[in-house]
């Protein structure tokens, strides 16, 4: 069995920065009802004709992410892409990265698992290199947010929370000896996929619907999410992964050198934080800026957290995330 390490990590975000401030002029929300539940301050949306989409994006991050491991496309063996807003409603986003890279005919997976979507992308590619079959897996989480919200009051309790952006590791056999991914753990509870989810464009709303009915009230065409419902289940689905994680390497709250929760909410965060007593420094928050960007969330902290300098050879980095589905997963790395 073979090690896998991450050995390359790129962000990007689009440049259009989108305020509280802004959103309260297309709909019935405000600065401090934002900060104070979600602790979001702005997030970025990509803006019409400025050439991004959910696969541009992954792109742009696996660009920075493939330089960084020295390594160019052809070296990659298979792409994992995990999105839950597809440029198209297939194909999905892996083939479009095969394409824009010019990359061999290697696999293009498409993971959809929402929040949890890095996690259990880099799992997956995990497994591949553990067994010795792949060498260099580049994997994505990208999501463009904004062009299917709801920017009416209707829609605030979503619309608020979600932004653009992408992230990109370049997962790679481990011949250094040092470090690695130690688990990764993933999970699901599909009794309560409606809570948070988006029931069209699917076979049960399909083209007739939209294009014969059209009807403006209704919604399945826009996200739904039933907050609290959501944020009860995240806090401890998040803590019981963490645990589980631990516990399979024998290690405990105290061996943790950064924890990157998923970004969907700060108050989540801190209530794990709080939870794990955890110093400031060893959370890694970034939702203040980018909003929840769903499957890139963890990728574009890992990267921002790395670039920063918080993450440092022989580091214990732990992963955590949650979402619709429910999912959730986790994922323990010695840096
Ligand atoms: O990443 C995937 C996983 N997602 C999550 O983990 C999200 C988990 N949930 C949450 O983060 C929170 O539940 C939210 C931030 C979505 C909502 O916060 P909340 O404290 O649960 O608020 P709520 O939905 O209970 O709404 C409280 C009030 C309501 O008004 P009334 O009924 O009390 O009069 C809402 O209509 O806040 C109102 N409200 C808003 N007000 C201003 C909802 N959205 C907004 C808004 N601006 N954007």
């Amino acid at each position: 069995m073979y090690i896998s390490k991450i050995t390359g990590l790129g962000s990007y975000v689009p440049e259009n920065v989108v305020t509280n401030d802004d959103l309260s002029k297309v709909m019935d929300t405000n600065d401090a009802w934002i900060q104070e539940r979600t602790g979001i301050k702005e997030r970025r949306h990509i803006k019409k004709g400025d050439g991004n989409s959910t696969s541009v994006m992954g792109v742009k991050a696996a660009k920075i992410a493939l330089s960084r491991a020295s390594l160019g496309p052809k070296d990659i063996d298979m792409i994992i892409f995990a999105t839950l807003s597809p440029d198209m409603y297939f194909p999905g986003g892996g083939v479009q990265v095969q394409e824009a890279l010019d990359m061999r005919t290697v696999p293009a997976l498409d993971v959809r698992n929402q929040c949890s979507g890095f996690v259990y992308a880099l799992s997956v590619a995990d497994q591949f290199i553990k067994t010795g079959m792949y060498k260099h897996v580049l994997v994505i989480g990208s999501e463009n947010h904004s062009g299917g919200l709801d920017f009416t009051t209707r829609g605030r309790g979503v619309s608020v929370i979600f932004g653009d952006g992408a992230g990109a590791a370049v997962v790679s056999r481990n011949e250094t000896g040092k470090g690695g991914i130690l688990s990764t753990h993933l999970h699901s509870e599909g009794k309560h996929k409606d809570e948070l989810s988006l029931q069209g464009p699917s076979t049960q709303y399909w083209v007739p619907e939209i294009i014969e009915k059209n009807p403006q009230e209704d919604i399945p065409y826009y996200p739904y999410m039933n907050g609290t419902f959501v944020f009860k289940h995240a806090v401890v689905r998040f803590s019981e992964v963490i645990k589980e994680g631990l516990e399979a390497n024998k290690l405990s709250v105290s061996d943790i050198d950064m924890l990157i929760p998923h970004q969907a909410n700060l108050r989540i965060s801190q209530f794990i934080q709080e939870k794990f007593k955890l110093p400031n420094e060893k959370v890694f928050n970034n939702i203040q800026k980018y909003g929840n960007t769903t499957a890139a969330s963890i990728p574009i902290a890992l990267t921002e957290a790395w670039e920063e300098g918080k993450i440092k050879e022989g580091d214990l980095v732990v992963l955590a995330a949650f979402g619709s589905g429910f999912t959730w997963g986790s994922a323990i790395m010695r840096w």
